[in-house]
């Protein structure tokens, strides 16, 4: 289950059907229905998620997913985005952080699914339940659901983890 994957140094659409709202330096894309786009600067990464599917779309950072993960949730529903920062301990449903260190700046759904874009501090400084994203390889895991956004259900086969080169040191974007 666990892929590598290869930034792309371009933004190169791979399977989305549809654009993000910004030329972003790299994507990903971690299954047929959730593609990921993103930009960075020195202290803040800045991820677009396009989600071909009408559930809730989870991303977040392990190092082990059945135990520890920081996690951050959202959905869109008639163009209106939720989004929160969670800690999932693995095969259960994640818990909210006390500290909130995400910022939900675009979202908008229609019938092919929902984009968000969200900002959230390289390092929060929320050591009890956050993860850091440090430049290199870091593990990423993913989960979606395909209907009934504001219920957070189980995502049956709909997750997955992948080692991403999130940031690098070389020419990081400018903005958040
Ligand atoms: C809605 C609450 C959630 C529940 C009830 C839940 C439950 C479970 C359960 C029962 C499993 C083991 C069976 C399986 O592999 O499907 C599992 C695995 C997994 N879940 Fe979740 N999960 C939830 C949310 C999330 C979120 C938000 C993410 C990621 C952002 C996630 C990522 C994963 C991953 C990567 C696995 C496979 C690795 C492993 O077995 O630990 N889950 N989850």
């Amino acid at each position: 289950m666990k892929t590598v994957l290869c930034f792309v140094a371009m933004c190169v659409a791979l399977t989305a059907s549809r654009d993000p709202t910004e030329t972003y330096p790299r994507t990903a894309v971690l299954d047929s229905k959730l593609q990921i786009f993103w930009k960075f600067n020195a202290t803040h990464i800045t991820i677009e998620t396009h989600l071909s599917a009408g559930g809730w779309t989870g991303l977040g950072l392990t190092s082990n997913a059945s135990e520890s993960s920081d996690v951050i949730i959202g959905y869109v529903e008639h163009n209106k985005g939720v989004i929160a920062d969670y800690h999932y301990a693995g095969h259960q449903p994640p818990t909210k952080d006390a500290s909130q260190d995400v910022t939900l700046v675009y979202a908008h759904s229609d019938n092919e699914g929902s984009v968000m874009v969200f900002v959230r501090a390289l390092d929060t400084g929320d050591i009890q339940d956050d993860i850091a994203i440090h430049p290199g390889i870091n593990h990423v895991i993913w989960a979606y659901t395909e209907i009934d956004p504001t219920n957070l259900a189980y995502h049956d086969v709909h997750r997955g983890g992948a080692d991403i080169k999130l940031l690098d040191k070389c020419q990081p974007s400018v903005g958040k």
